[in-house]
């Protein structure tokens, strides 16, 4: 990937090819490569998509779901044609390791299946008999589901493609126009998207990947021709755009200190070989820089003993190093200041009396795959989200205990609790205040088509792709009177 003369990428306005006045440089995280530069729409430039996305709405909402689904169904089968290309894509502009980024370009594939499938079913209607009380004699009512307008995506680093996609894939499917923004650090795999969009008869407008710089965003956040957004990424960005915009419709999908319970009958060795491998598995995917990788680790006192040296093991055994290489589980974060948080945070809990079991080391871009025992709760490491390679693990004595440890939290995303017992699989849907409980698993586990989002500092909003186009929609109810019913 490394290039002297790093190749120029244009942006895509309304569908066409552009090439910005400025331009940004995309380089590896894992040894600082030139990869590419990309076109950075001018204030003009990024105008005129928003006019064109205005302009089309109408039509687009309007337009016969057969088309929207075979532009879906056309991105499918072109990212299933050049997934191996993609991955080494992905890989090389986010530094997440081979493996992880085929999982990546696979998820997003099924991402767009699923909204071709979903173009093709939804409509939101319902047909309601109105006639129950009298002055609904001869009326029935009819729903459907209307986009608000077009949507302003604003998409992180750590999935590169597939966030975009689920901004992209249920937009168009609803009939909403998309103006996607891709994180500065990793634009290219978003613009690959832009490549494949480009070879459909998407109509002009419909679709836009602007790689527009931060500062230029409050504008587009304000501006009321986008009244919907999409937000992925930090907490306080996220609400900030919130607070700044009460009358839009806002989704945020935020951050997470995911944590993984695993309960006093999760006890013969297979289960807890299986528990330590998953969690050590998911605490350091794509190096923690996902918003469900497992930072804390809940067991239960009955089992503790036994789950932490095989955690340790576990951790130790991970293949750490550079994210081309095929064996390479756990690369580098997304650039050095991102390793260096990482770092002071483990720092600060040690100095506070946090044992360090493992890792602990920081190398350029890369952090060792860290355990940390009797972190304090006050430590960063245990209540803010540490993104990085890091868990924590605490005993609790009981399963209540658990729960009360993994609620208290400011966050709120998803949790995975390791018990065989289906009583204590409902107690833990009922009492974790997340927006999705893992049986058997950690909480890192998503299906690309389920509702995903979270609460309290977590975000408002649901992904998961009709759950999406439901967010990007609203019913309108139109009454037929003077029936002979
Ligand atoms: C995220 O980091 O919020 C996304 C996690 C995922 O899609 O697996």
């Amino acid at each position: 990937m490394a290039n002297a003369t790093p190749p120029h990428h244009p942006f895509w306005l309304a569908g066409r090819r552009e090439t910005g006045a400025d331009a940004l440089e995309v380089t590896a995280p894992w040894d600082g490569a030139r990869l590419a530069t990309v076109g950075v729409p001018s204030a003009s430039q990024t105008e005129e998509a928003v006019a064109a996305a205005a302009g089309v709405a109408d039509a687009f909402a309007a337009s016969p779901a057969h088309l929207r689904a075979a532009a879906l169904d056309h991105v499918t089968r072109r990212l299933g044609e050049r997934a191996d290309e993609i991955a080494r894509l992905i890989s090389a502009e986010n530094g997440k390791p081979l493996k992880w980024a085929r999982i990546e370009v696979a998820r997003c594939t099924s991402v767009f299946r699923w909204a071709a499938d979903e173009a093709r079913r939804f409509n939101g209607g319902t047909l309601q008999r109105l006639d129950a009380d009298a002055p609904g004699t001869g009326r029935l009512a009819l729903t459907r589901r209307v986009p608000y307008g077009p949507l302003l995506g604003i998409a992180p680093f750590n999935f590169p493609l597939n966030l975009c996609a689920h901004k992209v894939a249920p937009a168009l499917a609803a009939g909403v126009p998309i103006l996607l923004k891709p994180a500065p650090a990793t634009p290219l795999s978003a613009l690959l998207l832009g490549e494949l969009l480009a070879e459909t008869d998407l109509p002009a407008g419909s679709w836009s990947v602007l790689p527009v710089p931060n500062e230029a965003m409050p504008a587009l956040v304000q501006d009321p021709r986008l009244p919907l957004i999409s937000f992925t990424g930090s907490v306080p960005v996220g609400w900030s755009i919130r607070d700044s915009v009460p009358r839009k419709r806002v989704t945020l999908e935020l951050g997470g200190n995911g944590a993984a319970l695993v309960l006093a009958d999760w006890a013969s060795d297979a289960d807890l070989d299986l528990a330590a491998q998953r969690i050590a598995t998911f605490s350091n995917y794509q190096a923690g820089q996902s918003c469900i990788s497992v930072q804390r680790v809940i067991a239960d006192a009955a089992v503790y003993d036994r789950l932490l040296p095989r955690l340790v093991a576990a951790t130790e055994a991970l293949v750490t190093g550079d994210p081309g290489l095929e064996a390479t589980d756990v690369g580098p974060l997304i650039n050095e200041d991102a390793a260096r948080r990482v770092e002071s945070w483990v720092n600060e809990a040690v100095a506070a009396g946090a044992t360090l079991l493992t890792g602990g080391k920081r190398e350029g871009t890369a952090y060792r795959p860290t355990i940390l025992e009797n972190a304090p709760a006050s430590a960063k490491v245990s209540c803010e989200e540490v993104f990085g390679p890091v868990m924590t693990v605490a005993r609790a004595d009981g399963e209540e205990a658990a729960f009360a440890a993994a609620n208290a939290s400011s966050f709120g995303l998803q949790a995975g609790v390791f018990t065989h017992d289906l009583q204590a699989a409902f107690r833990a849907h009922r009492a974790l205040q997340v927006g999705g409980v893992v049986i058997g698993d950690v909480p890192s586990y998503r299906a690309d088509q389920m509702p995903y989002g979270g609460v309290k500092d977590s975000g408002t909003g649901r992904e998961g792709v009709r759950f999406a186009m439901e967010d990007y929609t609203y019913e309108r109810v139109m009454v037929l009177t003077g029936l002979d019913l």
